[in-house]
C-alpha cells in the first residue's frame, strides 16, 4: 500500500480492520455520548471488551471536533483515542473545521502522551455521511499541516486504515495530490 515520508513520520494508507492493528494508539470515530455505537466505534469496542466501556463513562463524553484517551484493553493498541467527527449537514455548518479538529486533537493528544504510532480511521465517513473525497484531503491536509508545524514531533507512523477499497482510492489520491505539490 502507499506510503508518503513527512520529516521522521511515515504516513501509510492500508485496507483492514483497525482493531487488528498493532500500533501505540487507534482512534475510535465515536459520538459525543462515548457509549458506543455501530461503525468503527462498535468494533473497537467489542474488541477492547467491557472495560472500555466502563472507562468512557468516566469521561461524560466528548464535544465534537475533541479527543479524549482511554487504554485499549483487550485490543493490540495500549491506547484509544476517543473523537467525535461532525455529521454531515451540507457543509454549510463549520463541518470542514469540526473534521479538521478531530485529527489535529488527535495527535496532540497523542504527542502529549508519548504516543508515536497511530492509525486513524475515515472519520464521519460513514453513517455521518462525509463526503469521503472531501474529508479525506482534510484528514490528510491536517495531519501534514500539523507536521509541518511541529518539526520535533516524536510520532514516527500514522497510518489510514481504510475499510473498502473506494477509501483506499481516495487517500490514494490525497497522498498523489500532496507529492505533485511538492515536485
Ligand atoms: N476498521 C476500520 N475502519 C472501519 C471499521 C473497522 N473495523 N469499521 C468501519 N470502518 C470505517 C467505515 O467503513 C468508514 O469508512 O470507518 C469509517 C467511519 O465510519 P463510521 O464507523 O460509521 O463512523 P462515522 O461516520 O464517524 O460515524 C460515527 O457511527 O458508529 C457510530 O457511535 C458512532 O455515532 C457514531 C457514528
Amino acid at each position: 500500500m502507499k506510503k508518503l515520508q513527512f520529516n521522521q513520520t511515515t504516513l501509510h494508507v492500508v485496507k483492514g480492520d483497525i482493531t487488528r492493528c498493532e500500533v501505540d494508539a487507534v482512534v475510535n470515530a465515536a459520538n459525543e455520548s462515548l457509549l458506543g455505537g455501530g461503525g468503527v466505534d462498535g468494533a473497537i469496542h467489542r474488541a477492547a471488551g467491557p472495560e472500555l466501556l466502563a472507562a468512557c463513562r468516566t469521561l461524560d463524553g466528548c464535544r465534537t471536533g475533541d479527543a479524549k484517551l482511554t487504554p485499549g484493553f483487550r485490543l493490540k493498541a495500549a491506547h484509544v483515542i476517543h473523537t467525535v467527527g461532525p455529521v454531515w449537514r451540507g457543509g454549510m455548518h463549520g463541518e470542514a473545521d469540526l473534521l479538521a479538529s478531530c485529527y489535529q486533537k488527535s495527535l496532540e493528544l497523542a504527542e502529549a502522551h508519548g504516543i508515536r504510532t497511530l492509525a486513524f480511521p475515515a472519520i464521519s465517513t460513514g453513517i455521518y455521511g462525509y463526503p469521503l473525497e472531501q474529508a479525506t484531503a482534510i484528514a490528510v491536509g491536517t495531519v501534514l499541516k500539523y507536521l509541518e508545524n511541529q518539526p520535533e514531533s516524536d510520532i514516527t507512523e500514522i497510518t489510514f486504515v481504510c475499510f473498502d477499497d473506494a477509501t483506499v482510492y481516495a487517500y490514494e489520491q490525497a497522498f498523489e495530490e500532496f507529492e505533485r505539490g511538492t515536485d
